[in-house]
């Protein structure tokens, strides 16, 4: 029989873990939506950058990472609050290049930072969510990567930061 006070752990652990998960799936939305916005409002910069198939892809990575950590809280948990989150379109309008990707920047670090949380409470406990949250990490450092050095080295981002 389990004490309380292991008990007790267990669940703290468990929402911990939910929470961990419910975070970086709503950043994967978000960054999903920012890429999609940037691809659309700034094609000029993306052809001309030669970028355009790399930000495609961490688009469409952010997506695949957030169905999969859905399904993910949904087996934790029975059933998932974010589910029914919409890939919606972006919004059109004027849109703050620099001040976009600053927000996609802060957004893949947080979600880097969350999947080595959840890496280190998962490792020999859960390999499946290990095994996810490892790949999704290193997806995602790839996209902090890419974002970072679009902001430091293309003469695009200045003129565009209105
Ligand atoms: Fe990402």
């Amino acid at each position: 029989m389990l004490s309380f006070a292991t008990s007790q752990k267990r669940n703290d652990r468990s929402e911990r873990l939910i929470s961990l998960l419910s975070a970086v799936a709503d950043n994967e939305l978000r960054t999903h939506r920012l890429y999609s916005q940037f691809l659309n409002s700034s094609a000029d910069i993306s052809a001309t950058s030669g970028l355009t198939g790399l930000f495609k892809t961490a688009l469409n990575e952010d997506r695949d990472h957030y169905h999969a950590i859905v399904e993910c809280i949904k087996k934790l948990n029975g059933h998932s609050a974010l589910e029914k989150q919409a890939m919606s379109k972006p919004a059109s309008g004027h849109v703050n290049i620099n001040k976009l990707l600053k927000t996609v920047r802060m957004t893949e670090a947080f979600s880097v930072k969350a999947y080595a949380e959840i890496c280190a409470m998962t490792l020999e406990y859960d390999y499946s969510i290990f095994d996810l949250s490892y790949r999704n990490m290193n997806e995602n450092m790839l996209h902090l990567d890419l974002v970072t050095d679009f902001l430091t080295s293309s003469p695009c981002q200045m003129s565009a930061s209105g």
